[in-house]
């Protein structure tokens, strides 16, 4: 297991060696195994039935395993889920909060779950609304939330019994561009309060910019490991270019990329390369075409790895 970042040493806070998990025949988690170190954000990317909500089902103990260990702040899952959820913080992928209810009430019924002080409750819950910028809304019912609102608020309720460990599920699949950033600016500020995150993110801009480590999993595998920067090293090109709108016959010429490894995309060819000089040159010869030259990124990482078939 790789030791982290900033050479943490301290226990995981997450383990897990070889889980796995099965529904009938079919094996949806094979026999994975990483750690989260305290302080840190994991990322788990995949595919749409990659596995990833199954793996974080089982850590918080919602989905018994098949087979392996998990242990979590130390103690082994499911055995203990029930100490460790007390702990943990949990945006699930789908909102499960209640329409009929205001914002405060919906924080106020989850926070009796827990062993808080009553007078402490109130204090704790008007300041998780000023953290997600949801003050002036704590008398409004969910269901007149927008989406963005309402996975604040789920964030939120996550932080209600103040957990060392937060577990997003997607947080911020379908939203628009600013509610995103608005999250992202929070679970930066909760990595500098000291948590602990493990998320799951169909947008690679997000795991580049919040995670430490990442796990890309496919068909329940970990198919690659390591940070956003590390993975970009090991599994692409470091220079891209991309052309569009290429007639066919031009495309089917310029696919021989000589030193480059192309990959046609529709009306779109891509060169990965480690100099991009030559092609570039000679792109700049050919008139009226445009091309994008840019540094690779993790999104090449993950379609490089994972492929460009639809996963439905
Ligand atoms: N309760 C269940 N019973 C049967 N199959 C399930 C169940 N939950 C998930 N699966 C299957 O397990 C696979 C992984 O699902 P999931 O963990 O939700 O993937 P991801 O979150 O990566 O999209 C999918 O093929 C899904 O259909
Ligand atoms: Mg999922």
């Amino acid at each position: 297991m790789k030791a982290g970042n900033n050479g943490n040493t301290s226990p995981p806070v997450i383990k897990a060696v070889g889980l796995s998990k099965r529904f009938g025949e079919t094996e949806v988690v094979r026999d994975i195994a990483f750690g989260v170190l305290p302080g840190q954000c994991v990322g788990l990317l995949g595919p749409n039935g990659a596995g990833k909500t199954t793996t974080i089902r089982m850590i918080l103990g919602q989905s018994p395993l098949t087979s392996g260990e998990l242990m979590v702040f130390g103690r082994c899952v499911p055995e203990h889920a029930s100490w460790v959820r007390r702990r943990t913080g949990v945006v699930p992928q789908h909102d499960d909060l209640d329409p009929d209810f205001t914002l405060a009430e919906n924080l106020r019924v989850y926070a009796s779950y827990f062993d808080l002080a009553a007078d402490s409750i109130e204090t704790r819950i008007y300041e998780l609304f000023e953290f997600v910028n949801l003050s002036d809304r704590a008398h409004s019912r969910v269901d007149q939330l927008s989406g963005g609102m309402r996975r604040r608020l789920t964030i939120a309720r996550a932080l209600v019994n103040d957990p060392e460990l937060i577990v997003l599920d997607e947080p911020t699949t379908g939203l628009d561009p600013q509610a995103r950033h608005m999250i992202w600016a929070r679970l930066r500020d909760l990595k500098k309060a000291g948590k602990t995150l493990l998320l799951t993110t169909h947008y690679m801009e997000e795991a580049e910019r919040l995670c430490d480590d990442l796990l890309i999993i496919d068909h329940g595998k970990i198919i690659a490991q390591g940070s956003p920067q590390d993975l970009i090293r090991q599994y692409v090109e470091p220079e891209v270019v991309e052309l569009r709108n290429l007639d066919p016959a031009l495309q089917r010429q310029l696919a021989d990329g000589g030193q480059c490894r192309t990959e046609a995309v529709g009306d779109t060819l891509f060169f990965y390369t480690r100099d991009s000089g030559p092609l570039t040159q000679r792109l700049q010869n050919l008139p009226g075409l445009s091309f994008l030259h840019r540094p690779a990124n993790l999104e090449d990482v993950f379609l490089n790895m994972t492929g460009r078939e639809l996963r439905e």
